[in-house]
């Protein structure tokens, strides 16, 4: 059997040695475990002569007593070292450069869109909003666009079902928003003023200035006593807060069945203040859109008494509009999803 004091010293040694807790819980077991070196002695002692047994149990339960002791001062000792190596590992250094995190952006068409939606707002006007995929009675025929109307060709259409409705006939995509002139007439009594954001569509071959989807930008002001004046006016005040410049405006007759009469509105051009350049192919005018003062069949196709109210539509290209803003050269561009593109706005 092992001298109680050599034992002893060398438990201790380990205990106060340990550098890590695992360490210390291996010493616990080496020498207090199951099979540890101190409780054999312990389990040994039956064998003894009662007077012996009493003397060297007494010593072998000091011992015990002592490393045990010695084992928990260890213990909060090494748990403190470990706590204070995780804690300085967490460290913060306040002089480290920061970690740039990648920003989203807005499409330029939706900066675009909410600016024109902003600039309106404080006009009066009410946004308004309309189904992409619409009735053939919506989009041409309460438009003034009957079935046989050459005009039906100057928007080339996409068609979708042949026997939507026996009412409201053929269903497609939109090729313009002014059918939701019709839809927001039907339900609402003048006077407002309105405009209508969204996307339409044209079957039409695609190149840097057309594309098969667009968006426009519709407007309808509807009262007793309004006019082309307003019109101008109006349109004017738009361009020139989102352009955040003098503007001029000129209105050019044209024609279009759901106006009479009709304009083609020009705004001077911004790049070379209406001297000529490429942009504007020398004219000094930049074409924005199509407007006029509602048409008295669509007054009525939409159950208002032409009699008794007027006023005027207008339907700009936003994809134009932002082309201009941002000096952006092809219409595909903002349909292309082109991460490099979309970085600049
Ligand atoms: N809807 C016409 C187009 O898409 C534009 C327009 C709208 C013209 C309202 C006049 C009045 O070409």
């Amino acid at each position: 059997m092992q001298n109680f004091e050599e034992l002893k010293q060398e438990a201790l040694g380990a205990i106060r040695g340990a550098e890590r807790m695992v360490d210390l819980r291996d010493a616990e077991v080496k020498y207090l475990g199951r099979s540890g070196k101190l409780t054999g002695i312990l389990r040994g002692l039956k064998d003894l002569p009662e007077a012996e047994r009493k003397v060297k149990g007494k010593e072998a339960n000091t011992i015990r007593v002592i490393l045990e002791t010695e084992i928990a001062a260890r213990t909060i000792a090494l748990e403190k070292v470990e706590e204070d190596a995780k804690l300085s590992g967490k460290k913060i250094d306040i002089t480290q450069p920061g970690i740039k995190h990648r920003r989203g952006g807005l499409h330029p068409l939706t900066k675009l869109r909410r600016e024109a939606e902003q600039i309106f707002s404080s006009l009066g006007f009410e946004i308004v909003d309309g189904p992409e995929v619409e009735y053939e009675w919506y989009n041409f025929d309460a438009l003034n666009i009957p079935v046989y109307h050459p005009a039906r060709d100057m928007q080339d259409t996409f068609w979708i079902r042949a026997d939507a409705d026996p009412k409201k006939g053929r269903l497609l995509p939109r090729t313009h928003t002014s059918p939701v002139q019709i839809r927001f007439m039907e339900k609402h009594q003048p006077p407002f003023r309105i405009i209508v954001p969204g996307r339409v569509f044209r079957h039409e071959a695609s190149d840097a200035s057309h594309d098969i989807q667009f968006h426009q930008l519709e407007g309808l002001m509807i009262g007793r006593d309004i006019s082309v004046a307003h019109f101008k006016h109006i349109i004017g005040s738009f361009f020139q807060k989102l352009f955040k410049r003098e503007v001029v405006i000129r209105l050019r007759p044209s024609y279009f069945p759901f106006t009479e009469p009709s304009f083609e509105v020009d705004m001077s051009c911004l790049v070379c203040d209406g001297a000529g350049c490429s942009v504007c192919k020398q004219s000094g005018w930049l074409e924005m859109g199509g407007a006029g003062m509602v048409h008295p069949h669509v007054f009525k196709a939409a159950g208002l008494n032409p009699k008794e109210w007027q006023g005027f539509a207008f339907g700009f290209g936003i994809d134009r509009v932002a082309m201009m803003k941002y000096k952006i050269p092809d219409i595909r561009l903002f349909y292309s999803g082109d991460i490099r593109f979309l970085k600049q706005f």
